[in-house]
């Protein structure tokens, strides 16, 4: 998958590139991340980014004209015979749908996704007619810049793409990944300052260790987050158990 980002702040997305799963996955040509300065897209001599509301008001709002630049230069390198595929081009910004696990599903399907990090009071409105084709907001509260929440998607999504995790298992038994929270999980010793782990898990009963997490899985969703459980696809068992512990 390639990923590109345009921002005002690329250093910040060096702390991807710089450790853990993600850089692995950049290592070995699983994902590709290029981050795009939005100011080398501009052409007078100080850089302009943004500029005042027409209308008035407080804030200053993106320029239309360095975005549309930066997204054609890129497809063009990408694609100089024409778009393949159909390429996401997503707008970080808190007007856009909810982000979640199922989101980033959707997005782990495609080969290249294009996201732009909205700063300021805003963007041209021009931009999100005529460009943008999806608008993501990672929750009901406003950061000062899309760039963490760019982060918070990418990372979401790369840990999806097949072949990123060591093992396709890991994404699966994630917390969200089937709608509900994950187990507790316990590691040595098995017994810490008086605190031992549950003795089922030291049993080496496979099946006495899968019921236990199932119902830990539902106790744990039950108590935190009861509205996932409604939507949740529960096996007849989990529901009779839902039904038993409410
Ligand atoms: Cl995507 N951007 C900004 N600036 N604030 C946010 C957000 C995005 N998602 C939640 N708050």
């Amino acid at each position: 998958m390639r990923i590109d980002i345009l921002t005002l702040f690329p250093q910040v997305f060096q702390v991807l590139t710089d450790f853990g799963i993600f850089q692995r996955a950049v290592d070995r040509e699983v994902i590709s991340l290029d981050v795009h300065n939005i100011r080398d897209y501009t052409h007078d001599k100080h850089r302009t980014v943004d500029d005042y509301a027409y209308g008035g008001g407080a804030g200053m709002v993106l320029k239309p004209e360095p975005i549309f630049e930066a997204v054609e230069a890129i497809k063009k390198d990408v694609y100089p015979d024409g778009e393949a595929a159909e390429v996401p081009i997503i707008l970080l910004t808190p007007q856009g749908r909810l982000f979640s696990h199922q989101v980033a599903q959707e997005l782990s399907k495609y080969e290249h996704i294009i996201i732009i990090c909205g700063h300021y009071e805003g963007i041209d409105e021009r931009v999100r007619e005529h460009m943008i084709t999806d608008e993501i907001s990672i929750g009901d509260y406003v950061l000062s810049g899309g760039e963490l929440a760019a982060m918070v998607v990418v990372d979401t999504v790369v840990r999806l793409v097949p072949g990123v995790l060591g093992s396709p298992l890991s994404s699966i038994e994630d917390s969200h990944a089937n709608g509900l929270l994950e187990y507790p999980q316990y590691t040595r010793p098995s017994v810490y300052r008086d605190w031992a782990v549950p003795g089922v898990l030291l049993s080496g009963n496979h099946a006495q260790v899968a019921k236990w997490r199932r119902e830990q899985v539902i106790r744990r969703t039950l108590k935190r987050r009861p509205e996932l459980l409604d939507r949740a696809n529960l096996s007849l068992e989990e529901k009779q158990l839902a039904e038993n512990l409410k």
